[in-house]
């Protein structure tokens, strides 16, 4: 086989085997096939796509360019949640100790974040004490007995995806929907998930911002994860403005922390509800999503879930008192409320930049090697359709500097007030189920 005539085949709209597509994903990681061989190859899918069974065997030749996460020694379905990224999305945190809550395990393998706010790894280690550098055994265990466990990014998994998305990322060739699922569904396969809820965002803050988008990429994924004998669903959930209130990593926590409690967001508690249902149902836990989402419900309301988020940061070194004193969490020096300007209904809080005003703070990483301010970020008074009064606060800033200027010119400009009646954007759009 010849890396030119694949290349040729895909450009010309055709076919390739599985074989062929092993023979690529092969050759590109052990670095027979050059770089330039595969960016004119992914230029070709760009521009071709491809067929179902051909992104099936793409993402399958990226997970056994690596190493695979063995969880047959956890017990029952283990179902993974992937949101394809927001701003202050808090869902993780509560949906991790809600599930487990009703017996379904949650075995999870996570990060740290990159811009915006801090990933799930950087939230949880705001209760002092708290650690993810837990060895295989140890996290297996811990599912086993407490059905939760977070352990931190650990072996070599899909190498293949990494160097193609670096490639991507120089050959203006991400955005293509059979590469982007490919990529996101090979990475949870890896991880050991028996099946995937998955929440593709929408919206300004959104890697998809058209809903049309969204849903392509959503189908896509869906039909790979069936496709390889993992069942998948997606809910297309709304991202122009942040999920919740707050934004930032204590913030964030002590924020679950109430949804848990049945007092936080009704957005995040909604979200969290849909998604979770979609998760115990697909973990054979309930026979239908009404029946899954009413044993949701009721371990909020009788403190189960709450228990659980305890137990689990106790079982990670974590101080689980936290759950009960949230005033435990680190805290900042500075908190002050933004006002608004005029009288109005709010009209937009666009997400990615209301991302960045808490990145300004601290709250997430601009580079790699940035240090995060665990204390810091925003907590929105008002959402989408709120009315507002000049000089009522809009946003309360937490902040560990004093000077916070250019945080709050960058959260104005966010921050659109109108003079008409807003109404509040949907919270999802649609459900995709094969
Ligand atoms: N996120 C991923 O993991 N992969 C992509 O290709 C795009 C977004
Ligand atoms: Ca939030």
């Amino acid at each position: 086989m010849r890396m030119v005539d694949l290349i040729e085949k895909k450009r010309d709209g055709r076919e390739l085997t599985t074989e062929e597509i092993q023979f690529i994903i092969k050759g590109f990681t052990d670095g027979s096939i050059p770089d330039y061989q595969m960016s004119a190859f992914a230029m070709a899918v760009f521009f071709q796509g491809m067929t179902e069974r051909e992104r099936a065997d793409l993402t399958m030749a990226m997970v056994e360019s690596g190493d695979q996460i063995d969880l047959s020694a956890i017990e029952g379905i283990k179902v993974d949640k992937h949101s394809t990224g927001g701003v202050g999305d808090t869902t993780t945190l509560v949906l991790a100790p809600l599930v487990a809550a009703v017996d379904v395990p949650v075995a999870k393998m996570s990060g740290r974040g990159l811009g915006h706010t801090g990933g799930t790894i950087d939230k949880l280690e705001s209760v002092a004490g708290f650690h993810v550098e837990i060895d295989k055994q140890e996290f297996i265990d811990l599912v086993n007995k407490n059905k939760v466990a977070v352990i931190g990014q650990t072996g070599n998994l899909t190498p293949a995806d990494k160097k193609l998305y670096a490639l991507r990322d120089v050959t203006a060739t991400v955005n293509s929907i059979p590469l982007i699922a490919s990529s996101i569904m090979s990475k949870k396969i890896a991880a050991g998930a028996d099946a995937i809820v998955l929440d593709v965002k929408t919206g300004a803050g959104a890697f998809m911002k058209d809903l049309d988008d969204a849903k392509e990429l959503a189908q896509a994924m869906v039909s790979i994860g069936n496709n390889v004998g993992r069942k998948t669903m997606a809910v297309i959930s709304d991202m122009s403005q942040p999920l919740g209130y707050a934004i930032g990593n204590a913030l964030e926590v002590k924020e679950a922390i109430d949804t848990l409690k049945g007092n936080g967001p009704k957005d995040l508690e909604e979200l969290c509800l849909v998604l979770g249902s979609h998760m115990v149902y697909l973990a054979q836990k309930a026979s239908s999503l009404e029946e899954a989402r009413h044993m949701l419900e009721e371990v909020i309301q009788n403190g189960k879930a709450l228990e659980k988020l305890k137990v689990f940061l106790s079982a990670q070194g974590g101080d689980g008192s936290v759950v009960d004193d949230p005033s435990k969490l680190p805290q900042a020096k500075y908190v002050v409320d933004l006002e608004a300007k005029e009288d109005g209904y709010v009209a937009e809080i666009v997400a990615d930049s209301i991302g960045t005003a808490a990145m300004l703070l601290g709250a997430g990483r601009a580079t790699k090697e940035s240090e995060i301010d665990l204390a810091v970020g925003l907590v929105l008074k008002k959402k989408i359709g709120d009315q507002v009064k000049k000089g009522e606060p809009l946003v309360t800033i937490y902040s560990n500097q004093e000077n916070t200027e250019e945080v709050k010119a960058k959260i104005y400009e966010s921050v659109k007030i109108s003079k008409e009646k807003v109404d509040a954007p949907p919270l999802v759009y649609d459900k995709i189920s094969r």
